[in-house]
């Protein structure tokens, strides 16, 4: 019996339900028997607190539901704590450099010149990125909390943790899930949501803002102190970061959405239908902080950071002051033009979101058991449908 069954039986006073007797079946009726009154009274006694809100305010909704997951439905919530663990991982990286180390998202002590060139972007870049740091960890403890609750397994990638951190001062010593030292950013987001005729899901492709930075591997942290000089070295490793930023956050954008397609329990549903659009929230911030990337080459390996507001850029592709989506065709051609998150096409979209962070470069150095591992997850999530 799970904990709200056993808070209900609690509850009744007398209402024993046998744990042979169908409990599901048991609780609804009963549920549905107590007044708002008597519950109130009841749980007062018992402390509000051992009761969720949604109780109180709505009498008949459980604050969650009961009840074992549907194999599909356990395994889309399992990439996703998957991949919130490696969000987390790589957010804390930033955050210990060139966030706000305190009490919400502790470790590192900051890099002075990395979080200065961060700020030319916008002057609360280290505040978003300790925000957008603690809402990842946020959403992997609670996506697995959630799947323990549900008799499903969490899911724990620590033993995956064998990529070194970066040399440079602010940060700590610890060993990583993630890379974020040789990356190879897909820029091409950009146009993508700029682009009133084209959409991933109808085959369409985009060009990127940046062509540069899908041509090597570049940092977008200091990899020590060394990368602190000369300016526009420093300066290219948080524009890049700040490109990345978006890249990330775009790619949850779209997976949220992809994946509750086919889950099965309305509650899981609510769970994907609330983390996802906080990614959205992350997505729109970096969209219009990369758009301040000031324009340079890297005196240190020639990386190209390109006025995107001048020709041959600029125009409705690139403007850097167009950060909401474009309206773009949907579903099929012949609908009106829309304002959508795209792509969301649910067939292979963990698998597409693993492959995507792999071209990034984010797992360069992990082993074969942490991409077969992470593998099978996609797989397990790719495979769930609705129903079963
Ligand atoms: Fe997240
Ligand atoms: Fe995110």
């Amino acid at each position: 019996m799970n904990k709200i069954d056993t808070q209900i039986n609690d509850l009744s006073n007398g209402q024993q339900l046998s744990m042979e007797e169908n409990v599901e079946e048991k609780v609804k009726p009963f549920k549905r028997s107590l007044s708002r009154r008597s519950f109130l009274g009841k749980s007062a006694a018992l402390g509000a607190g051992a009761i969720g809100g949604a109780w109180i305010l709505g009498d008949r909704t459980p604050a969650y539901a009961t009840g074992t997951l549907t194999q599909g439905d356990a395994d889309i919530l399992r990439f996703l704590s998957a991949a919130e663990i490696l969000e987390t991982d790589f957010w804390q990286q930033y955050n210990e450099l060139g966030g706000i180390q305190d009490s919400e998202v502790p470790g590192g002590s900051g890099s002075k010149l990395y979080t200065k060139a961060l700020s030319r972007l916008d002057s609360d870049m280290d505040q978003y990125i300790h925000d957008n740091t603690e809402d990842e960890f946020t959403h992997f403890t609670f996506i697995n909390a959630y799947l323990v609750s549900r008799g499903a397994q969490p899911v724990n990638l620590d033993q995956f943790r064998t990529l070194p951190s970066s040399q440079a001062t602010g940060a700590q010593q610890i060993p990583r899930l993630t890379n974020l030292m040789q990356l190879t950013v897909d820029t091409s987001y950009w146009t993508k949501y700029r682009s009133r005729s084209g959409n991933p899901d109808l085959g369409d492709t985009f060009p990127p803002a940046v062509p540069g930075l899908l041509q090597g591997q570049f940092p977008a942290i200091p990899r020590s102190d060394d990368d602190l000089r000369p300016n526009k070295h420093i300066q290219a490793i948080a524009n890049t970061a700040a490109f990345h930023f978006a890249f990330i956050e775009q790619g949850g954008t779209s997976l949220y959405p992809s994946l509750a397609q086919r889950v099965t329990d309305v509650e899981v549903l609510r769970v994907l239908l609330s983390i996802g659009p906080t990614e959205t929230a992350h997505f729109q911030t970096w969209h219009d902080k990369a758009g301040n990337a000031i324009p340079l080459t890297d005196p240190t390996n020639g990386l190209v950071f390109p006025d995107l507001n001048s020709p041959p850029f600029g125009g409705e592709d690139f403007q850097t002051n167009l950060i909401m989506p474009e309206p773009c065709p949907f579903l099929n051609r012949t609908f009106p033009v829309c304002s959508i998150i795209r792509p969301t096409e649910t067939n292979g979209a963990a698998m597409g979101a693993l492959n995507a962070l792999t071209a990034d470069g984010l797992f360069r150095g992990q082993s074969q058991a942490f991409f077969a591992f992470l593998t099978q997850l996609a797989q397990a999530a790719d495979a769930a449908q609705r129903g079963c």
